[in-house]
């Protein structure tokens, strides 16, 4: 069977969660199955990003700062990261945009230098339901694009993996529907394709909010939705393995 253009991607954000008996459990289900068709990626809590490691899937980090080295108190540089073999970094998760003042040049700045380490960023964007209902849904995630495509121009885009997380979704319960999802992911794409359509079409935009072992294929299936980006799910390896399998399976 014809597999799906676009490679998809499950990545569990397990935000300031787990424990190290979590870091092993999860390790040891997730090496117990074979995701031939799905690139997942594990994003712990920097302390454990040491303690982890497989062949099976692909350590992420919540964050980074975007400088080399130097007085940042508190910080980690991408090249502590990449000793610890990690290969992708969120940028720009709307927690780190509400509650640690991460603004569009924050974040643009830190996908640049994602990129120039040559780690791959999980740029998030997401709309509030104020956004949404004051029908301002395209034009606010179209400035939050263009904040980041104005500083590292669109070829840069090759590498960079979009995460699409409505900010009404994460940890509520309240999914998109996957024809919502659908609409906004489309829209992303067309987005980019205006600067580059091969790049748009070989781009991968994950959903996120509220993703479960019972929303994930509905939504995955949807031809523009690339896999998820996934909070709460991803602490329950049971859940979080279905998951990966829904995307693994993608026609
Ligand atoms: P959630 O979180 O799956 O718990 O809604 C998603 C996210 O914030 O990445």
């Amino acid at each position: 069977m014809q597999h799906r253009i676009r490679r998809p991607i499950v990545a569990g954000n397990w935000k300031m969660n787990g424990n190290a008996a979590l870091v092993g459990e999860m390790q040891q289900a997730l090496e117990s199955q074979q995701f031939e068709n799905v690139s997942v990626v594990v994003c712990p809590p920097l302390t454990y990003l040491g303690t982890m490691q497989s062949d099976t899937f692909s350590l992420g980090a919540q964050n980074t700062s975007d400088k080399a080295s130097g007085a940042y108190t508190g910080e980690t540089s991408l090249s502590m990261l990449q000793e610890c073999a990690v290969e992708y970094v969120i940028v720009g998760h709307s927690e780190r945009r509400e509650y640690y003042a991460e603004n569009d040049q924050v974040v643009a700045a830190k996908v640049a230098a994602v990129l120039e380490a040559g780690l791959t960023p999980i740029f998030c964007i997401g709309e509030s339901e104020q956004v949404r209902d004051a029908g301002k849904l395209f034009e606010f995630l179209a400035s939050q694009i263009d904040a980041v495509l104005n500083i590292i121009g669109i070829n840069a885009f090759a590498n960079v993996v979009i995460a699409y997380e409505p900010i009404w979704a994460i940890g509520t319960g309240k999914t998109a529907t996957p024809e919502q999802a659908q609409e906004v992911h489309a829209f992303i794409r067309q987005h980019i394709a205006k600067q580059n359509g091969e790049i748009a079409e070989k781009m991968q935009i994950l959903y996120g909010g509220s993703v479960n072992g019972g929303n994930a294929q509905s939504i995955f299936s949807q031809p523009d939705v690339d896999g998820g980006l996934v909070g709460g799910a991803s602490l329950k390896p049971n859940d979080f393995i279905t998951i990966c399998l829904a995307a693994n399976e993608l026609r």
